[in-house]
């Protein structure tokens, strides 16, 4: 099988460079939360190979904010994929990624581009649409243009993983609750690499209530808009929208 990495050049910034630029200087803290599975990205990829697996005929993937793709080969493991596509913005990401994705039994095409600027542009169809912890860094409006976009090129389901508030509480007492829940708790971050991780998600995050991220869908017309999992936290929760 086969893998392309694919450099876009186009002009104009990105939505959210400083949480771009943020995230690349962090990479190695990113990878002690997904190692010390913080944020639950076990149990969401089970929770995305099982509704991959469901799907009886083969499909086109696209994993939106792909990353290293650390988890991909096990989540597409028992589904009829014949492509993935990936789009990044961290060329030193998508080089894990091609590490990851080396021995997979589909195509693999990786794009190093923005995300927005692919996904409005509606230059990649797919059959399932995946994105985890990224849609959130767009405002309200912002995320709903992108999930329009999503709605019209995804043929079957989009599923996201996300952060959530909870009815009507201020971004303030989320960021608060995240700290008090997180930061006696992840022992395996030292002082400034916690304080990398909080600053990064007290400037950059832009949660939505479960309510929010499930009316953002229908909103885009997205047809049945489903919670599948919360984690134990509360703090993030996974979504899926069928067209
Ligand atoms: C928190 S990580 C999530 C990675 C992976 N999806 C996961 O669930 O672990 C966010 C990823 O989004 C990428 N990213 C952020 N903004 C982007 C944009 N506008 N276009 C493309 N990638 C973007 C970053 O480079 C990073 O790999």
């Amino acid at each position: 099988m086969s893998i392309h990495l694919h450099h876009i050049e186009r002009d104009g910034a990105v939505d959210d460079e400083e949480a771009l630029e943020q995230f690349q200087r962090g990479w190695a803290t990113y990878q002690k939360v997904i190692d010390h599975n913080a944020l639950s990205h076990r149990e969401v990829a089970a929770v995305l190979r099982e509704n991959v697996s469901a799907l009886s005929d083969p499909i086109e993937f696209l994993d939106i904010a792909c990353g290293d793709a650390g988890q991909m080969a096990w989540a597409l493991a028992n589904g009829q994929i014949r492509r993935y596509r990936g789009i990044d913005l961290s060329q030193s990401a998508l080089q894990l990624a091609v590490k990851n994705l080396e021995r997979v039994p589909f195509d693999v095409d990786l794009y190093h581009s923005d995300f927005v600027a692919e996904l409005t542009a509606r230059r990649h169809a797919s059959d399932v649409s995946w994105c985890g912890l990224s849609i959130h860094h767009l405002t309200t409006a912002n995320k709903h243009t992108l999930l329009q976009a999503l709605q019209e090129t995804t043929s079957r389901f989009l599923m996201i993983y996300e952060p959530i508030m909870r009815d009507g509480e201020s971004l303030e007492s989320y960021l608060d609750r995240f700290e008090r829940k997180n930061k006696a708790a992840w022992t395996f971050l030292d002082p400034a690499e916690w304080d990398e991780v909080f600053h990064h998600i007290s400037t950059c995050d832009l949660p939505e209530s479960p309510r929010g991220w499930m009316e953002l869908g229908r909103d885009a017309g997205f047809s049945d808009v489903r919670e599948l999992f919360v984690d134990q936290n509360g703090l993030y929760g996974l979504y899926r929208y069928d067209r």
